[in-house]
């Protein structure tokens, strides 16, 4: 895949995923500001692919800062805006929280402030180098439940555009495709922002992986005829009990696998687990602009006057979940013994 998320020391580069498939267009910003603008705009997106793009952010922040008089106030007002650029996906705040951390440490023990943005430009790369090799993990770990000769029904855009690279549920149909298993990707369109038509087609058009677009009201008569072998989704944040927050529709997937019998898999690193929740009845929804409801791909569709509701996220249950793929190994219910084993073993720093 051509590189989304390119950071040459006073600039990040991200591919315009907006504009995807009709252009490759990179996007070059210069301040945190612009980077936060970006996410919340969807120039990138995806849960690993805003952590990494806000750790740069805030990487660009310190940089910015080093030669003035108030650079651990700036390094924190870069990490609390980037971090409320996009509430849901955990791994945004996740990234900044450990840059923030890290300079605050690094303030402490009298580093000057050169020093410490060079530092968390370092960690900033390191968080996006990890990020390809826990994807790479976690489809590994997936890969082992899928069937030979599976058809696989995914949901929204989970590859290497919305990751460092390769991807969570698209990774696991990355390994499981290297491994002969996969006959055909079944995607979701996903409405409204489509995803899945314009992004996850796109990835797999480029690995040559056999792939048929539906729209998402095809999902459940495709169960029903038996057509799905496995529903593989990603996730933005997960609850210590299991419950998954991920893109808006994931849930009726999982109403819809639960009621066919088919198996419901949830990709995701641990920086997308948040130990601060005990369930996913606190995971803040990100509502977006419901112009994205009432327009397709720029072009009003309903009356002017609609009313729409635009919630981008919505929470699946831990009770549907069949298993979690992650970079430690398979998580299988009961999910909350077994999310709080991984996090014990290898804790996850709270995100603000
Ligand atoms: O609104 P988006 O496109 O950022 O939503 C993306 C998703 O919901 C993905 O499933 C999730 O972030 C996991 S990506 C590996």
């Amino acid at each position: 895949m051509i590189p989304h998320i390119v950071y040459d020391a006073d600039v990040l580069r991200l591919l315009d995923q907006r504009r995807i498939p009709d252009a490759v267009e990179y996007v070059e910003l210069r301040d945190w500001q612009s980077v936060a603008q970006a996410i919340a705009a969807m120039v990138v997106r995806g849960a690993p692919a805003i952590g990494i793009s806000g750790a740069y952010g805030v990487a660009l922040a310190a940089r910015a800062a080093a030669n003035g008089p108030h650079f651990l106030d700036e390094v924190s007002r870069a990490a609390h805006g980037l971090a409320s650029a996009r509430p849901t996906a955990v791994n945004l705040s996740w990234a900044v929280t450990r840059l923030l951390r890290e300079a605050l440490d690094l303030v402490d023990a009298e580093q000057p402030p050169h020093a410490i943005a060079a530092a968390l430009e370092r960690s900033a790369r390191a968080i996006h180098e990890d990020d390809i090799e826990s994807c790479k993990r976690i489809g590994d770990a997936g890969a082992a439940l899928i069937p030979a000769g599976a058809t696989v029904l995914t949901h929204c855009n989970t590859g290497g555009l919305a990751t460092g690279g390769y991807g969570t549920a698209l990774g696991v149909i990355r390994s499981a495709h290297r491994d002969g298993k996969i006959a055909r990707v079944l995607v979701g369109e996903t409405r409204p922002q489509l995803q899945g038509a314009r992004l996850t087609v796109w990835e797999l058009l480029g690995d040559g992986i056999p792939h048929t677009l539906i729209t998402d009201s095809m999902a459940a008569s495709f169960m029903r005829r038996g057509a799905v072998s496995a529903v593989v989704v990603g996730a933005d944040r997960i609850a210590r009990n299991g419950d998954v927050a991920n893109k808006i529709g994931t849930y009726g997937l999982a109403v819809l696998a639960s009621a066919h019998r088919v198996p419901f898999i949830v990709a995701a690193p641990l920086s997308s687990f948040d130990p601060a929740r005990e369930t996913g009845d606190s995971i803040p929804i990100e509502q977006r602009d419901p112009a994205e409801v009432t327009h397709v791909a720029g072009v009003r569709v309903a009356p002017a006057e609609a009313v729409a509701a635009n919630p981008a996220f919505d929470v699946t249950p831990a009770s549907l979940v069949t298993a979690i793929a992650t970079d430690r190994g398979l998580l299988r219910p009961p999910l909350d013994r077994a999310i709080s084993g991984v996090l014990d073993e290898a804790p996850v720093s709270s995100a603000t």
